[in-house]
């Protein structure tokens, strides 16, 4: 016989290594809490295993820099309670929502957690681009219950908001009961429909710069020609259109998602978002069970809307005040480079001289419109901040982390820690998703052709070693 049989022995020390191999896994995935494989392969195991030391606590190591605090982006608001005009082609005529046979002015909803310099320059670009203050909505979504409204946060306290402001400004201040995540505070605002009797509401993020198309282009006419329209009159317009041309309309988006229209009898007949994908992938789960049941998602035009990291130096800019200068600054600047400068300090503001970006030219004779060439320069400034966001050196969401103060403030939570658990809730709402839908990725009707009733029903249809 060619193959030997094993000795008793030998198979019992098979036996063995088996045994071994099989308790080291058990163990392995007992401590990494069943994490991807490249985490057990590559992360370091030690870590997560009990130390034996005599002190304790041990304090993690202090971050190796601190960007300096955040500065505000508004001061003329701490002293004043009276704004500069808004330029006078985006003031909105007065029940400018009649001439597009709407039963009600659209309400705008704009949800905050953190970092609120982003929210005051995206309010501020609204109002300053012709959407009516007293149609937005600021909806405060920080779990820190009375704080701010009774201005016991500070600026550095990542939840800061200063509701004076909000009303100077002109807008509204919804309070969430509690901190809400993505998918909850989609299913607040649906709840914010019945309560108000809403039949259609728009939203946007708070990251975002918002500008109505003052300098035309694509044959549209500019901030002085007849049929000028504001990024609030083109989203009428677009309301106006879903509701009388499709029975079916679910939601528009503008500009990728920064602003979406939606139709709340859609959310309501799909059971509205599933709050236990709280982050990512509960988008791809949310639209496209409104497409199995046949609502539209379409994309529509407004105006320019862009996502930005960084806030403009001054928001007066925006109401075109004449000595300020369209700069930005970073709200939570990378550490310094090796060699020992700074490349962006927080103080230090940035320009758009380095714009590539082109905006729509006429004839060179043309005489130079100051006006125009203001909107230019705030339009390359936003582009210059977009491109400084999708910079490969940062990571897209850093400016998130820009404020680490507020200790001893009522309701303060670090930081770093909050940070820290939102990126686990989205790896588990990721989880989740494949659980719920057997797939990984957002193609749940054309890439792994599901129907709605297959939500928890379908077995998985890609390789996970470790069973998730
Ligand atoms: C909020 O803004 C007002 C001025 O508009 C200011 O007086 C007040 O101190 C601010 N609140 C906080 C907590 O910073
Ligand atoms: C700002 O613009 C000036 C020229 O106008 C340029 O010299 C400077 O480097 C720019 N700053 C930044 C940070 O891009």
């Amino acid at each position: 016989m060619l193959i030997t049989m094993p000795s008793q022995r030998q198979v019992l020390s098979i036996i063995t290594i088996a045994l071994i191999a099989l308790l080291t896994v058990t163990t392995l995935q007992h401590f990494t809490g069943n994490r991807g494989l490249d985490d057990i392969v590559l992360g370091p195991l030690h870590d997560s295993l009990p130390q034996v030391q005599k002190q304790r606590p041990i304090y993690k190591k202090p971050p190796t820099y601190a960007p300096p605090p955040i500065k505000d982006n508004f001061p003329l608001l701490q002293t004043t309670t009276k704004l500069p005009p808004i330029p006078p082609w985006n003031v909105p005529k007065r029940n400018l929502h009649r001439s597009y046979d709407l039963p009600l002015a659209p309400p705008l909803l704009i949800g905050f957690t953190r970092a609120w310099p982003l929210l005051l320059q995206a309010v501020t670009s609204y109002i300053t681009a012709g959407w009516p203050a007293s149609q937005i909505y600021v909806i405060e979504n920080t779990g820190v219950q009375q704080a701010n409204a009774r201005n016991q946060l500070t600026l550095q306290n990542p939840f800061y908001l200063n509701h004076t402001q909000l009303k100077t400004l002109g807008v509204n201040i919804i309070q969430t009961p509690a901190l809400l995540s993505f998918a909850q505070l989609q299913n607040f605002y649906h709840s914010l429909t019945y309560q108000h009797n809403w039949p259609y509401f728009f939203w946007s993020h708070m990251d975002v710069l918002a500008f109505s198309l003052e300098n035309g282009g694509d044959g549209l006419p500019r901030y002085n020609e007849d049929g000028y329209k504001t990024i609030y009159e083109l989203s009428l317009a677009a309301l106006k259109e879903a509701r009388e041309t499709d029975p079916r309309w679910g939601i528009r988006f503008f500009a990728y998602d920064h602003l979406a229209l939606v139709n709340p009898e859609a959310y309501e007949d799909v059971g509205g978002w599933d709050t236990m994908i709280p982050y990512y992938n509960t988008d791809c789960d949310m639209h496209t069970r409104l497409t199995m049941r046949g609502w539209s998602l379409k994309d529509a035009r407004a105006g320019l809307i862009t996502d930005v990291g960084s806030s403009l130096a001054d928001l007066r800019v925006l109401y075109r005040v004449e000595e300020v200068k369209p700069d930005f600054c970073d709200v939570n600047p990378p550490p310094p480079e090796k060699g020992g400068k700074t490349r962006f300090a927080g103080a230090e503001t940035m320009n758009a001289s380095s714009s590539t970006h082109q905006s729509p030219k006429r004839d060179a004779d043309e005489k130079p419109d100051p006006e125009i060439a203001k909107f230019r320069a705030l339009e390359e400034t936003a582009h210059a901040m977009v491109r400084y966001k999708n910079s490969g050196t940062r990571e897209r969401y850093v400016w998130q982390m820009g404020q680490r103060g507020g200790q001893g403030e009522p309701f303060y939570y670090n930081a770093q820690g909050l940070q820290d658990a939102i990126e686990v809730m989205i790896e588990t709402g990721r989880r989740i998703y494949r659980m719920k839908w057997g797939h990984k990725d957002c193609d749940l009707i054309d890439g792994a052709k599901l129907k709605l009733g297959d939500q928890w029903m379908v077995e998985k249809d890609y390789f996970a070693p470790l069973g998730d």
